[in-house]
């Protein structure tokens, strides 16, 4: 035990001399911000218009590394996982359909989440189970109820969570609410809002975008199908409480009260 104890001090030593003599450089990407220790791990949920903005963010982040991409749209993953491989100039970003399979993965830090409005909780949900932080888009949640829930799922966990409402953090507006509560621009008597015309096809996401997949037109054929008797009925402006009524008659289904 002692000999050996002797033979390591020694060869310690050796060492030591040897690298006092000879310049010792550790490249500045293993101790900088981008070191692969530093990095924080990402999975990207959904990415959309506004994922796919989101994923353009966190790739010029030094400190973070985009590992997994999922989305149910084949067309919006395959572009999305090149973009990243691209940009890392490897082809380890691995594309999955289904988001249970990227939180399932141990190495993954955090998740950025931009599914629509009603496709939020689930996946944040269950991203907190998994231990993951979470980049959630606005608005939080599509239902109190869900809100409550991934309010109590992030707690339990202890997990840093996001709301992607950006217009409350980047410097411009911070600043002009300084400005404000400052007193900068004395008393506000009156509040003005103006909104661009933004992006307009929400129901009908990807078609303004060129191609889309089959699953996409798939679910757009049965979703306009479905709601072609809403949009008709709506265009006549009939009282909201008229619809079941007129559904009974035309499907000649009557009401009997039980
Ligand atoms: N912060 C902002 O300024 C801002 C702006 C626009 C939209 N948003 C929000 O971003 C979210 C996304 O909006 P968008 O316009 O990008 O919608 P989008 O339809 O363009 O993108 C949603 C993406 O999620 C995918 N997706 C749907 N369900 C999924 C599931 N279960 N698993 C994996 N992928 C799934 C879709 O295939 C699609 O690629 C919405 O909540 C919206 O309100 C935020």
């Amino acid at each position: 035990m002692k000999a050996n104890q002797k033979i390591n001090r020694r060869q310690a030593l050796r060492f030591g001399a040897g690298a006092a003599l000879s310049p010792f450089f550790i490249p500045s990407r293993l101790l900088g911000d981008d070191a692969p220790s530093k990095q924080i791990t990402m999975g990207f949920i959904g990415v959309g218009w506004m994922g796919e903005g989101n994923l353009d963010a966190f790739l010029k982040q030094r400190d973070c590394r985009v590992l997994a991409i999922a989305d149910v749209d084949q067309l919006h993953l395959e572009k999305n996982v090149k973009k990243v491989n691209d940009r890392y100039h490897t082809k380890d970003c691995t594309p999955y359909k289904d988001f249970r399979e990227l939180l399932a993965r141990k190495d993954i830090d955090a998740v950025c989440i931009s599914t629509p409005d009603h496709w939020h909780a689930i996946p944040a949900i269950a991203a907190a189970e998994a231990k993951k932080d979470i980049y959630c888009e606005k608005p939080l949640s599509h239902t109190f109820a869900e809100g409550v829930a991934m309010v109590d799922a992030v707690r339990r966990n202890h997990r840093i969570w996001q709301t992607g409402s950006w217009q409350r953090s980047v410097a411009n507006f911070r600043q002009g609410t300084e400005l404000v509560l400052n007193g900068y621009i004395g008393k506000i008597r009156r509040v003005e809002v103006g909104l661009p015309s933004g992006h307009s096809d929400f129901e009908h996401t990807g078609l303004q975008r060129g191609p889309f997949s089959q699953e996409l037109a798939l679910e757009l054929q049965l979703r306009r199908r479905a709601t072609d008797g809403l949009d008709r009925a709506s265009r006549r402006h009939r009282p909201l409480g008229s619809f079941q009524h007129r559904v009974r008659r035309r499907t000649g289904r009557h009401h009997r009260p039980r």
